[in-house]
């Protein structure tokens, strides 16, 4: 069986690096992009293809869209998460810069690299467990991941007659930097190998949606099933 090209978008960290080191040991052609030009270059003997662009750089994206051929696989995983800390001072800033990075660059990532897609081929969204239940804080990066939650399941909807598979992926917490800031409890906590693990299952079955771990996101499925006044009493911390 021949060689699958697989794109990771935030591959320089986290779980996108996991993805990197298990897809490049099973000897998947991987092409790793994100903005850390050291970290990139560090990776450039193992990786296929490195490619350094903001995905919030529309320009960026189109220049490094013409350096790639065709893919079997997209895996949109780039993301940041930042918190509104008080609420009745919302800071409008901090919510575009979560909603630009999370959900509007994925419009351009889309616009550039689907059309590489090859028939039969798939569009990976890394979303977030956070969907499952609204939490406090989290205005900026649950409203952003809701938005990419929408946007995989009806893509999936259009791309049947295209032949290309959508997968969203359902994280729960998961050690990566982007954790490493977090000041509260993260039950369930899983490190980044274990989920680049799952998400490869998920691909590989050809999955539409994948959540792990599930003694997270069930009983967070199960939760929001209760009337509203039952589940915020459960999750109002202060
Ligand atoms: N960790 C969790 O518990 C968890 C849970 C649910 C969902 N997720 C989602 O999983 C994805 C990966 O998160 P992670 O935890 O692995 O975080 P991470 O270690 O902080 O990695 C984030 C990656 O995204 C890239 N990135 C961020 N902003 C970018 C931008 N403007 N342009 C280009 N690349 C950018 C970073 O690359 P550069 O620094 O090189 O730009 C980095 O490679 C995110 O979408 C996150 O929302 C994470």
């Amino acid at each position: 069986m021949s060689n699958k090209t697989i794109l990771i978008t935030g591959a320089t960290s986290g779980i996108g690096y996991s993805l990197f080191e298990q897809y490049s040991e099973q000897g998947e052609q991987v092409i790793v992009c994100g903005r850390n030009q050291q970290q990139l270059s560090s990776m450039g003997n193992v990786a296929f293809k490195t490619c350094c662009f903001d995905i919030t750089d529309q320009q960026a994206i189109e220049e490094a869209s013409r350096t790639i051929e065709s893919l079997d696989v997209l895996i949109l995983n780039a993301g940041n998460c930042r918190y509104i800390d008080d609420a009745k001072h919302f800071d409008g800033e901090l919510f575009a810069d979560v909603i630009q990075t999370n959900l509007i660059s994925l419009g351009w990532l889309l616009q550039y690299l689907l059309p590489k897609v090859k028939k039969g081929g798939q569009v990976v969204f890394v979303s977030s467990s956070a969907t499952l239940l609204p939490f406090q804080r989290s205005e900026a990066y649950g409203a952003s991941k809701a938005g990419v939650d929408y946007l995989a399941k009806s893509l999936k909807l259009d791309l049947i007659k295209e032949e290309i598979d959508v997968t969203l992926i359902h994280p729960g917490f998961i050690k990566t930097p982007l954790t490493d800031k977090n000041d509260f409890s993260m039950p369930f906590l899983l490190s980044s190998d274990e989920a680049a693990s799952r998400i490869i299952i998920a691909i590989e079955k050809r999955k539409s949606y994948a959540h792990f771990p599930k003694r997270l996101t069930l009983l967070l499925k199960a939760i929001s099933l209760l009337p509203d006044f039952v589940w915020q009493k459960i999750i109002v911390k202060d």
